[in-house]
């Protein structure tokens, strides 16, 4: 077998066992990547940032605090419903951010409540990042 030939093996069975990976269980570490990947250098991951969009009404009634907390290393409560919510920060709560199809699906309703639009992919970075500088 040629170098070349397999070396393009290699790298297929490499592609194969990273999206497997990525499909079967995502890291927070992982989404992170994503998102600021999907940001096309725009900036992105700035955990400082990521707690000011967190704390403050983007021209709604609520934030994200309103219902996950300040701090979210705790239980937040639903501002309606008053349900409690597990901690988003992975710290203290390891099953958060590690299947990006709920993430996305949880971004998209709740940036709508908030924002009246969707978070973009770098205000999402930037809130996971501040979220994994919770210790
Ligand atoms: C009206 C209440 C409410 C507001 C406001 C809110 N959320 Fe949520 N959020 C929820 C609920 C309910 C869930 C789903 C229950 C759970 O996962 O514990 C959730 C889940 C999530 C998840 C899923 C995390 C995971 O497990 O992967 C993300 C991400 C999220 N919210 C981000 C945000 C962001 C960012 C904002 C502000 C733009 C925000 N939320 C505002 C109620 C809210």
């Amino acid at each position: 077998m040629s170098v070349l030939r397999w070396t393009a093996r290699a790298c297929v069975l490499g592609y194969l066992a990273w999206g497997m990976g990525f499909a079967l269980a995502d890291t927070p570490a992982d989404l992170l990547a994503h998102y600021k990947a999907e940001a096309q250098g725009q900036p992105a991951g700035d955990a400082g940032r990521g707690q000011v969009f967190f704390n403050k009404t983007h021209g709604n009634e609520w934030k994200c605090a309103s219902c996950h907390g300040a701090v979210p290393t705790g239980k937040g409560e639903h501002a309606m419903t008053h349900k409690v919510i597990e901690p988003m920060a992975p710290a203290f709560n390891a099953q958060r951010f590690t299947d990006l199809a709920k993430s996305e699906k949880w971004f998209r309703r709740n940036c709508k409540d908030v924002l009246a639009r969707e978070c973009t992919a770098a205000e999402k970075a930037d809130v996971l990042a501040w979220l994994l500088s919770l210790k």
